[in-house]
């Protein structure tokens, strides 16, 4: 028998011996993975699973019990003790905890151009220096905002680790990827930072960038890995964007694409700040559920990626099931906040079907938290957007990326929550 249950709840029940049919688990007019693409896969990566029917059974963690067994059915309840305790969970077996090293942090307007993309927007370049124990770390933020507002406007902040401040000016106005152009005739801001100048993307024993700076001289097991430095990251963007008169900080959304979608979750859990939370196809380690092995796994994770979680996190290669945490745990840390995920449909290495059921497990937090929000249990056809109350998912054709697409269905929701 397979369960998967949420708040004492029953949502899915799977009778005895029957193998999971993939269709009617998410409904028939539902999305669902494409054979071709589940054999193709298949046979590119042999002992990576692709298919639904070998998913195995697995029982998820209980979002709504507390260690000590009381059962977690008040707004109070949830803030007071078991929101703390599943962020505590996250920080000591997945994430990684932030040092508590002191600090100091400055922020340098480098320049403003009020005339930028033909007089509509403003473009502000802004370094944020980090300073500690006599060495400093400088990364940098690019915020466009639109002139004609009078007040400050909500503004999308993108978490890049790829392109770098040496790549050409141009990609930032241009790109499907980071869509200000759109963005700007939407009233919306954007923002980006690259993360690899915060931390660089690569295994060097957390010696480079902001562990270098940070870290104790012996990191523990639970010390925090890239990610968690690159959510970091996305806070001290924050500090800076809550000064900016330009900003509505009350309606900031952190974003990130792939690694960058798992490090937006972390972002959004560990700073309320953030009003939104968009995961573009995060996959493993983000919105897909651990438990299911569908795609990439926990082990392979740790094993390409070792500097990405703490080391804890690898006591789990492999065992998955005894992870006192599964991935809706996560998405309801963001409630009441707006979330938004979306999958690709060819991306079955970041399980689609796997973001989906997580999504549909931390529903029941937002509705406790009084923001309701109720979306079907199967899955929506592809290229329909899903919203309900604070939550909305996406399913799009095509390969692993980021689109305009993506971003407008992103906006779509924006508009919905804020406008
Ligand atoms: C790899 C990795 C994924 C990650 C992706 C990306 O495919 O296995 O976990 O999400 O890279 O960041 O593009």
């Amino acid at each position: 028998m397979k369960i998967i249950s949420n708040s004492g709840i029953a949502v899915a029940l799977f009778l005895i011996g029957t193998k999971i049919n993939s269709a009617s688990a998410q409904g028939d007019n539902g999305w669902h993975a494409n054979t071709i693409t589940v054999e193709k896969l298949s046979k590119e990566r042999p002992g990576i699973n692709y298919s639904e029917e070998k998913v195995p059974a697995y029982n998820l963690p209980e979002i709504f019990t507390s260690h000590n067994g009381v059962k977690v059915n008040s707004v109070d309840l949830w803030n007071k003790t078991r929101r703390p305790e599943i962020i505590e969970l996250f920080r000591k077996n997945v994430y990684g905890r932030i040092p508590e090293t002191p600090y100091q942090k400055k922020f340098k307007i480098v320049s403003i151009d009020k005339h930028a993309m033909g007089g509509t927007a403003t473009q502000k370049e802004v370094d944020i220096i980090i300073e500690a124990m006599g060495k400093s770390l400088t990364f940098h933020l690019t915020l466009f905002t639109p002139n004609d507002v009078k007040n400050g406007v909500p503004v999308f902040l993108l978490i890049d680790p790829w392109r770098s401040d040496t790549d050409s000016p141009h990609w930032k106005q241009k790109d499907e990827y980071w869509p200000v152009k759109e963005a700007i005739k939407r009233g919306y801001g954007m923002a980006v930072f690259n993360s690899s100048d915060l931390d660089p993307d690569n295994f060097d024993n957390f010696k480079n960038g902001i562990h270098g700076l940070l870290d104790q001289k012996i990191r523990p097991d639970d010390a925090w890995g890239t990610l968690a430095a690159w959510a970091w990251g996305a806070s001290r963007c924050m500090d800076y964007l809550v000064t900016d008169k330009d900003v509505a900080s009350d309606k900031v959304a952190v974003v990130g694409h792939s690694r960058a979608g798992k490090t937006s979750l972390w972002a959004g859990a560990e700073d309320t700040r953030f009003a939104m939370v968009v995961s573009n196809e995060s996959g493993a380690g983000g919105a897909a559920l651990a438990r299911r092995r569908l795609g990439e796994t926990v082990e392979r994770l740790n094993t390409i990626f070792p500097h990405w979680f703490c080391s804890n996190y690898k006591k789990y290669n492999n065992k998955e099931d005894s992870l006192p945490v599964d991935m809706h745990m996560l998405l309801g840390l963001i409630a009441p906040r707006a979330l938004y995920i979306d999958c690709a449909d060819e991306d079955l290495w970041g399980d689609p079907h796997g973001s989906y059921i997580s999504l549909y497990n931390a529903v029941p937090v937002f509705n406790l938290l009084g923001v309701n929000s109720d979306i079907p249990e199967s899955m929506p056809p592809l290229n329909k957007q899903v919203i309900s109350g604070r939550v909305a998912f996406h399913i799009r054709d095509g390969a692993h990326n980021l689109l305009l697409r993506d971003w407008n269905w992103f906006m779509d929701f924006a508009d919905k929550v804020w406008k």
